[in-house]
């Protein structure tokens, strides 16, 4: 080999490195750690690949090295690690020539598709450093952010038997988020959401999913039929065949959705508002991955759909007011009120009537209301915006001295009143409308909560550098008891203009 080889550089006599058992010489960047170990050299990245820690401070035995931080074990050879939350090394081919040591500095052939790889090991094993590593790297790899959501997506309906959880949830709502982030923080923000999915998935059995119904497959309407009733019986297995056979069928994203949609409302706040804040998530996920694996992804909705909890069942809403029973005249009467507004959809200026009788003491005034906004004229997103606003309000309005418990009575109802109105402006559906009502009473059922209501924050004065406010928020988010001064923060900050 000649001193100009391309890939092959000199990095040390090979007397001194026997000499000292290992050395650690400087090139091109790299610290290398050489190590003699009977009549071979092996080279390696001086760099722990686990937190960093210099490898020729490390042990060898048997040819294999020790780091001393966390005692991760490496192949002196290959690099490959025996501890996968450490990751293999890198190592560099060796060559002596004429008392020298080479050492090839070829950069590895695809070091993304390692990183794919490290991210699909941390999701199975649940190892959030893993999972961080691999994101930033592929980030600063220039791929998309889409693809690290797509491996996360695709292993959190794989592998969680009862399908979609409060991770894949989690993990959609990074994504979202993603657009309002520094670049600098997308990272964090998916590594949040996916190692939510890891810990969902976590010690649970795989999920299986079934194939469509064979040969002709039957109209649309039909499958539509049969899963709501299938739904209808807990029978989960009966439901997905019928979903995966209507994606089989070239049914479209709008007819998907009002099926699930129909089926996640044919009873009462199933399940407290997850189904179908999840089915909203997942629609959601799908949308940033154009529809891929569709049914991979739908599919996971369905157990939850079959088993939840159906308030119908639950004392609350049936004593000491049978709140079932309004609700269910009031969708008989949901035809003829959208129809009576048909003429005038688009005008309605009720909003603000509106509010005051949803946070209000009288169910029925309130089941009345929103049928009355129909008739006139108010759009079906319109309804479900307004009482997600509500239900907003709730939130606002809620005591710190409460129990925990109860804060997630009133998340729950805000973000499934949150969905109907996301799930709304995705698809007209008058079985979804029922969802709003649905958030309705439960903002009513939570009204208790807000008694005496909490004052909503004012700003005592404005400021002319309204970011400059930001910069003491993590401050008191990072400090316990601070939801007042840091509500209080917030106020000022849009009060004198601040960008929301
Ligand atoms: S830094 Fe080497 S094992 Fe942790």
């Amino acid at each position: 080999m000649s001193s100009n080889t391309k890939n092959y550089v000199r990095v040390a006599q090979l007397t001194d490195v026997q000499a000292a058992g290992y050395l650690v010489v400087h090139t091109q960047g790299q610290a290398i750690a050489l190590f003699s170990e009977g009549d071979k050299i092996y080279a390696i990245d001086n760099r722990c690949p686990h937190m960093g820690f210099p490898l020729d401070r490390g042990t060898v035995k048997n040819c294999i090295l020790t780091c001393h931080w966390h005692h991760a074990r490496f192949d002196l050879n290959s690099g490959g690690t025996f501890d996968g939350w450490a990751d293999d090394v890198r190592s560099f081919p060796v060559q002596l020539q004429a008392g020298e040591v080479w050492v090839d500095l070829t950069p590895p052939l695809d070091p993304l598709a390692h990183q794919r790889q490290r991210l699909q090991d941390g999701l199975e094993q649940s190892i959030s450093l893993v999972i961080a590593k691999s994101v930033i790297a592929l980030l600063s790899g220039k791929v998309k952010a889409t693809e690290p959501f797509r491996i996360g997506l695709d292993f959190g309906v794989r592998y969680r038997q009862d399908g979609w959880g409060a991770g894949l949830t989690i993990h959609t709502c990074m994504m979202n988020l993603l657009p309002y982030l520094d670049v600098t923080d997308q990272p964090r923000a998916l590594y949040q959401g996916l190692s939510a999915v890891a810990r969902d998935c976590a010690g649970a059995p795989p999920r299986f999913t079934l194939q469509p119904l064979p040969n002709a497959t039957p109209e649309f309407e039909t499958l539509l039929g049969w899963f709501r009733q299938f739904i209808e019986v807990r029978d989960a297995e009966g439901a997905e065949r019928c979903l995966v056979s209507a994606l089989a069928a070239g049914a479209n994203p709008t007819k998907i959705a009002q099926m699930l949609f129909a089926a996640a409302t044919d009873h009462r706040y199933i399940d407290i508002g997850h189904a179908l804040d999840f089915t909203n998530k997942a629609l959601e996920a799908l949308d940033a991955t154009d529809w891929q694996d569709a049914a991979l992804v739908l599919t996971s909705l369905v157990r939850g759909y079959a088993s939840a909890e159906r308030m119908e069942e639950s004392n609350a809403w049936r004593y000491p007011i049978d709140l079932v029973a309004i609700l269910e005249t009031a969708f008989e009467a949901l035809p003829e009120a959208i129809e009576a507004g048909r003429e005038q959809r688009g005008s309605w200026l009720g909003r603000e009537q509106l509010v005051p009788v949803l946070l209000g003491e009288d169910v029925q005034a309130i089941a009345d209301s929103l049928l009355a906004a129909l008739s006139s004229g108010c759009t079906e997103v319109e309804l479900a915006s307004t009482v997600a606003y509500a239900a907003a309000l709730r939130l606002a309005h809620f005591q710190t001295n409460n129990d925990f418990r109860d804060w997630d009575t009133a998340h729950h109802s805000f973000t499934f009143a949150n969905a109907v109105h996301q799930g709304l402006r995705r698809v007209t559906s008058t079985e979804l409308l029922r969802g709003v009502f649905d958030a309705a009473v439960t903002v009513y059922l939570n009204r208790f909560l807000n008694v005496p209501p909490a004052r909503l924050p004012e700003a005592d004065q404005t400021v002319t550098e309204p970011e400059e406010l930001l910069q003491q928020l993590p401050g008191l988010l990072d400090r316990q008891q601070q939801v007042n001064k840091a509500g209080k923060l917030v106020a000022q900050y849009l009060y004198s203009g601040g960008n929301p």
